[in-house]
């Protein structure tokens, strides 16, 4: 394409070169070409008067019929060409010349004949045409001297030469003018090209026949498309672990820079008296991306919560992660107890925490929470922007907490891939509508390169939301909303667990586990034994999982003294009422179920209000029959992926609420709606006495499948849809920068 564009650039400035040079070339040329014609044509003129009078003047010199002469002359020089007319007789006298006979000419110097009849006579500017004419014979050797003024000649010569110069001035226009219309059109079919083939690898078809072989822009564009072609993913095919999730960063985006912005941080040091101790948290979040960190290096930004963070990290605020094999650097950003206030426990977690899960808790927005919401936003974007060693590094911006910050630092770093994951359910538009500040929050949103959720249904969710707030563009087939000449990208990526999990290394066997877990809780050894292991959160159902065992225990007295239920519960962001609150009523239920349906030592419900790490969970897990998960609303719920993964024995049974992201891939599981207690119940009962092999039938599909889309399958594939967003960048660029060209 580069080529022709400079012929159409060539071929117009040839244009104009050609008829400058034709201008200066040949406008001289006519000027003499029009001298020379003129004095032909007054010689002629000369010549012509000369025969039509040298016959009476002949016959008035012969009859020395001087008035007749002069009136003669006098007639001819009526001609507005005609300067003057005389004669010289044969003594060299000047006879009878008409009025405007030049003083100074003279009969001496009569040009010889042999020269021809004519000579040039200068007066000051005027060039003066002298005729000489010999007369007959018997006039002796007088001459008839015919004078034309010649000035007319420069005149009609300067006036054929610029009208010379303005055609051909005319023709170098309308060369210009085609030529910029053979560009315009070009330039045109060009675009046209570049948007289809841009179209093409958009939408993954092959770009067509007639296009692969148009122009050589299309041949860039080829070239483009297979490196595109030459990252070795095929999704579908790819064994998902750490080493091919660092090999599509090093094929697909090569020396591409990786930076987390997640409010919880992946270790949280603890100070207890003398000692300090590394914690990891209870967060899904985490359990995804710090695999996935480990796997790709890169920094971590996050809020140091920990209260010996400060002592434990470098003058910039950064610690290099996992504490006993360091792959990563985690930088920690401190927030005051009034932006923690504001910016977490109000706007996050009493705001849109509530507002995007349907638990039934009223959302609360204030202001003042916003404007914390809107500090700590920018504080992250700023320590982004400060951690960034390119201009385009991919930030990977981590759920609810930071709706903001993609727009933030899109500001500040305009060339970065920034892929935002909102690991939260996206109400319906309606319910979005509570929020005072939505239109700030989609906008904030629409700053990211790629938005990422769970589901179809919450992306469906967001489109809605969108259309309804926020003047957009959206393209439902491509899946993107387009904001002040901003496309982002909506997808969804259901998140998932490291496989195979690290705690699993080292389990001892499901037997042991079995043992050890009930002799620690102090059960029989041959209990069946439920387990449910979350944060302390009202989304999370656990009054209804308490109920369901209550109306099981209830319908079937048999089970009890040989079913116990362990609920362990992290306590979490129990600042707020809603939460504490929670942690009062489920002690209470617990209290009220045991009265109810325990006896002596036998208490059916267990509940473990404190933090566990990963092996521990998983040693419950193992020790297990049946997990419940009674989610009431949850984006997608990383407990059921990692209770069937930490099940290498493929026995023990999943319940699952419906409500859960889960259920939508983990259909093996009982399926249940926790708000229906005697539904809970029976599938409670159902898991206790599944058959062994039924169990391992359902686990295995499940164990499967977890395995199979595992969390480097969905950084992975978040990170190839960025790695085609910056090829198509780059075409684009390619594209401006031959148009500005
Ligand atoms: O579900 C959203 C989420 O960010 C999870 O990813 C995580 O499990 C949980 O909230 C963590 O909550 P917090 O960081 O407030 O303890």
């Amino acid at each position: 394409m580069k080529l022709r564009l400079a012929d159409g650039v060539k071929f117009a400035a040839a244009g104009v070169i050609l008829v400058v040079a034709l201008i200066a070339g040949v406008a001289p040329f006519s000027k003499t070409f029009i001298e020379h014609w003129s004095r032909r044509d007054v010689e002629a003129r000369s010549r012509l008067v000369y025969n039509a009078i040298q016959g009476p003047v002949s016959h008035a010199l012969a009859t020395g019929d001087m008035d007749r002469l002069g009136s003669i002359f006098d007639g001819v020089a009526q001609d507005n060409r005609i300067l003057a007319v005389g004669l010289c007789d044969p003594s060299g006298r000047l006879l009878k010349p008409t009025k405007l006979m030049p003083p100074t000419f003279s009969c001496d110097n009569l040009p010889d004949e042999e020269a021809g009849n004519f000579s040039t006579l200068t007066r000051g500017r005027q060039n003066i045409l002298v005729g000489t004419f010999p007369l007959a014979e018997q006039s002796g050797k007088a001459h008839l001297i015919i004078l034309h003024d010649l000035s007319f000649i420069d005149v009609r010569s300067d006036t054929a030469q610029t009208f010379v110069a303005l055609t051909f001035a005319g023709f170098a226009v309308v060369i210009a003018g085609i030529a910029a219309i053979f560009v315009f059109f070009m330039l045109r079919g060009w675009m046209r090209s570049l948007q289809m083939a841009v179209e093409d690898v958009r939408s993954g078809r092959p770009l067509s026949p007639e296009r692969r072989e148009l122009t050589p822009i299309d041949a860039q564009i080829q070239t483009l498309l297979r490196e595109i072609g030459r990252v070795p993913f095929e999704t579908t095919q790819i064994d998902w672990n750490p080493d091919a999730l660092q090999r599509l960063l090093h094929d697909a985006l090569p020396g591409a820079e990786v930076l987390i912005v997640a409010n919880r941080e992946p270790y949280i040091h603890i100070r207890t008296g003398q000692k300090v101790t590394v914690q990891t948290p209870a967060s899904g979040l985490v359990s995804a991306l710090e695999p996935v960190m480990r796997a790709c290096g890169g920094t971590w930004i996050a809020h140091g919560s920990g209260n010996a963070d400060r002592e434990t990290v470098d003058r910039n605020d950064k610690i290099a992660v996992p504490p006993q094999d360091p792959a990563y650097t985690l930088r920690r950003i401190w927030l005051t107890d009034e932006e923690q206030d504001g910016y977490y426990y109000g706007l996050a977690n009493e705001g849109l925490w509530p507002l995007c899960h349907i638990a039934f808790v009223r959302p609360t927005f204030r202001e003042e929470d916003w404007h914390a919401y809107e500090i700590v936003n920018e504080r992250f974007a700023d320590a982004v922007a400060q951690e960034a060693r390119t201009e385009d590094p991919i930030v990977l911006v981590q759920d609810y907490h930071f709706a903001l910050a993609p727009r933030m630092i899109r500001e500040r770093l305009p060339r970065a891939t920034i892929i935002t994951f909102w690991h939260i359910p996206w109400p319906n538009a309606e319910t979005f509508g509570i929020c005072p500040w939505k239109e700030r929050i989609i906008e904030g949103l629409l700053g990211s390169t790629i938005l990422g959720f769970h589901t179809q249904f919450h992306c469906n969710n967001f489109f809605e939301t969108v259309d309804r707030y926020v003047e957009s563009r959206i393209d439902r087939e491509r899946a993107t909303v387009t904001l002040g000449g901003h496309e982002t990208m909506v997808r969804p990526y259901p998140i998932s667990i490291e496989w195979p999990p690290r705690a699993l290394a080292s389990q001892p066997p499901v037997e042991t586990c079995r043992a050890e877990v009930r002799r620690d809780l102090g059960l029989p050894p041959d209990i069946k034994l439920a387990v449910g292991i979350e944060r302390f959160d009202y989304t999370k159902g656990l009054l209804d999982r308490m109920k369901a065992v209550d109306a099981l225990l209830t319908s079937t007295p048999s089970w009890k003294g040989h079913f116990v239920f362990v609920q362990v519960a992290a306590p979490t962001r129990s600042k707020l009422f809603a939460y504490s609150n929670l942690q009062n009523e489920a002690e209470a239920l617990v209290e009220e179920i045991n009265q109810r349906h325990g006896e002596g030592d036998y208490k059916p419900i267990l509940l473990i209000v404190r933090h566990h790490e990963h092996d521990e969970v998983f040693k419950l897990f193992r020790a297990a029959d049946l997990c419940i998960v009674s989610s009431l609303h949850d984006g997608m719920n990383l407990v059921a992926k990692e209770f069937v993964a930490a099940r290498d024995d493929e026995q023990g049974v999943l319940v699952l609420s419906s409500f859960t992201g889960a259920s939508r891939e983990m259909s093996e599981a009982l399926i249940v709606n926790p708000y229906h207690a005697q539904e809970m119940a029976q599938a409670i009962e159902t898991a206790l006495s599944m058959p062994a092999q039924e169990q391992r039938e359902r686990i295995r599909v499940m164990r499967q499948q977890v395995q199979e889309r595992n969390v480097y399958r969905w950084a992975g594939r978040m990170l190839l849809d960025a790695a085609q967003v910056r090829q198509r960048q780059r075409i684009l660029d390619i594209g401006n920068r031959n148009r500005e060209q």
